[in-house]
């Protein structure tokens, strides 16, 4: 256990959960397969990471650009989503995790909206990890609408533009009030952030394995906590 080895442990952790299609393809068997047991890792990593003592854990579940995909995996995800839902009511509660939900959730079925909600509702109360879930999230959207929203105050007059500060725009994200990232993590090998937290990244430390997410396990986030520690973290600084 990481805790054991004196490592500074990141505040805000963000992971882009990828090669769950790939990890099927090997196994000669469906996409969605991958999915299914993406899904397994994504709860036993949870867990861990918030023993660990991160105290934001940001999960990239399904960007703004993954409805492209053929209509039957798109289909297969949900099925996978309301079925994670369902079970994330009870989940986590012995770990007092606090699920959030970022991205843009008006796309989703009715069902599943009313399940997030629900999700969120039950675990409000919670003081342990804060898991965000980024699901139907886009960076580049979610900057977006932080500038409609600050177009819609300009316009109205509750803000003066050229009094207008990166703060500001920060509060106005689904991270609001989070600090940003220190380090995100992505499985399955590329080395881009594919629209996850353009604002919020702007510093944060990269990390990359090749291990397909379904594998991801306790010992390759120890791995990246390790490589971690060894960054120099500058800031623009000397
Ligand atoms: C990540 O795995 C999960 C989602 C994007 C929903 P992929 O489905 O992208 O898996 P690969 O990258 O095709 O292997
Ligand atoms: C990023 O993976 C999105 C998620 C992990 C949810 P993708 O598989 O969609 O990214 P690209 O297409 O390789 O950039
Ligand atoms: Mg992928």
């Amino acid at each position: 256990m990481l805790t054991d080895k004196k490592l500074y442990i990141p505040e805000h952790v963000g992971i882009i959960m990828d090669g769950n299609g790939r990890w099927a393809k090997k196994r000669a068997m469906p996409r969605s397969v991958g999915h299914t047991y993406g899904a397994r890792t994504f709860k036993k990593i949870t867990r861990y990471i918030s023993k660990c003592g991160v105290k934001y854990l940001t999960l990239y579940a399904f960007s703004t650009e993954n409805w492209k995909r053929p209509l039957e995996e798109v289909n297969a995800l949900m099925k996978i989503f309301r079925q994670y839902l369902i079970d994330s009511l009870t989940d986590f509660r012995e770990d007092d995790i606090k699920v959030n939900f970022i991205g843009d959730r008006s796309a989703f079925a009715k069902d599943i909206i009313d399940l997030i909600n629900e999700t969120e509702d039950v675990a409000k109360n919670r003081k342990g990890m804060q898991l965000n879930i980024a699901m139907n999230y886009g960076g580049r959207d979610e900057i977006l609408s932080a500038v409609k929203a600050l177009c819609t105050e300009a316009e109205n007059g509750s803000i003066d533009v050229s009094a207008i500060t990166e703060d500001d725009i920060s509060r106005r994200l689904y991270t609001s009030g989070q600090p940003d990232p220190d380090l995100i993590i992505r499985t399955g090998g590329e080395h881009r952030l594919s629209n996850f937290m353009l604002y919020q990244a702007a510093y944060a430390e990269f990390y990359s394995t090749d291990t397909l997410w379904p594998d991801f396990d306790e010992e390759e986030f120890d791995k990246a906590i390790i490589e971690f520690n060894k960054r120099s973290r500058r800031f623009g600084g000397v």
